[in-house]
């Protein structure tokens, strides 16, 4: 199927309660490794990239190996452009054939935050972009956004209303104790504040930092709201580990497709134990 902005996805999730994977791809075999599980589970799915996987093999690389892949897959895939920053790749991505986009401004004062965001949505709605918008400062490393712990705050909930009224973001993002990376010790999220800002806002909630989080912290966000939650970290250790780990027991093979089979199956792996806990298998 062609690549689908996240509308029609994240507002079937939201309305019937279940949430849609986002993961963050590194190259053409986590991008296969997604895709397969998500056809595995019948599920709609979201590629996304960081701003950094983009720079590193350059949108026309991305975009030829998400569209070869999507073409020829029976499941709505959207490729989304996470965390960013720069208003000049956000529209290289938008150019190029990404179907959404993330403007990442949490780091700036409200009303900058405001204007970034509003300016990012005005670039992409006409060309059937979907926008994902934060508030508030996620704690931890996604990318080159580096948010230490003194720095993290939650999103408030009055002016979630505020940049929800006047952005009008299709999907958005509020810092509610998640963090990025590997959590040490246990997340204190803050339930009631997501519980209230999704009651009150119009988009989808996206959850962000969902690895390593208790499979009953997922199902809470989930009913309270989150309609896309985001996995990147632990692709990462499925990238490396399904590598390695396959390789140290085989240390006279040196078949490198052997390895890519590994590594893939890894990543498939826990991509479909995701999405079976979001609810959205079965929901393609
Ligand atoms: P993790 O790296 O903790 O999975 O977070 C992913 C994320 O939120 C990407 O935006």
């Amino acid at each position: 199927m062609p690549l689908e902005n996240m509308n029609v996805m994240l507002g079937k999730a939201k309305d019937a309660g279940y949430a849609v994977g986002a993961f963050n791809i590194l190259d053409y075999n986590s991008t296969k490794a997604v895709i397969l599980a998500a056809e595995e589970a019948n599920a709609p799915v979201i590629i996304q990239t960081s701003a950094k996987t983009v720079i590193f093999w350059g949108t026309t690389a991305i975009i030829t190996w998400v569209k070869q892949l999507a073409d020829s897959s029976s499941v709505p895939i959207a490729l989304h452009l996470d965390h960013c920053k720069d208003l000049d790749l956000i529209e290289e991505c938008i150019d190029s054939g990404w179907t959404s986009v993330m403007i990442d401004a949490s780091s700036k004062p409200f009303e900058e935050n405001l204007s970034l965001s509003r300016q990012v949505v005005k670039m992409a709605r006409p060309k059937n972009i979907t926008v994902e918008a934060e508030l508030g400062a996620i704690v931890g490393v996604e990318d080159d956004i580096h948010v230490k712990h003194q720095d993290a705050h939650l999103a408030d909930s009055e002016q979630a209303i505020e940049f929800c009224e006047k952005v009008e973001p299709d999907c958005f993002a509020p810092a509610i104790g998640t963090a990025h990376g590997v959590y040490k010790g246990e997340p204190k999220i803050a339930y009631d504040l997501l519980e209230q800002i999704a009651a009150e806002v119009a988009p989808p909630i996206a959850l962000h930092g969902g690895t390593g989080l208790a499979d009953d912290v997922f199902k809470k966000c989930i009913s309270l709201g989150c309609a896309k939650v985001n996995i990147s970290t632990q692709l990462k250790y499925a990238f490396i580990d399904g590598f390695v780990n396959y390789h140290n027991a085989n240390n006279t093979e040196y078949n490198p497709l052997k390895v890519l089979d590994a590594q893939f199956d890894a990543l498939k792996t826990g991509i479909v134990e995701n999405i079976n806990l979001f609810g959205s298998a079965g929901k393609a």
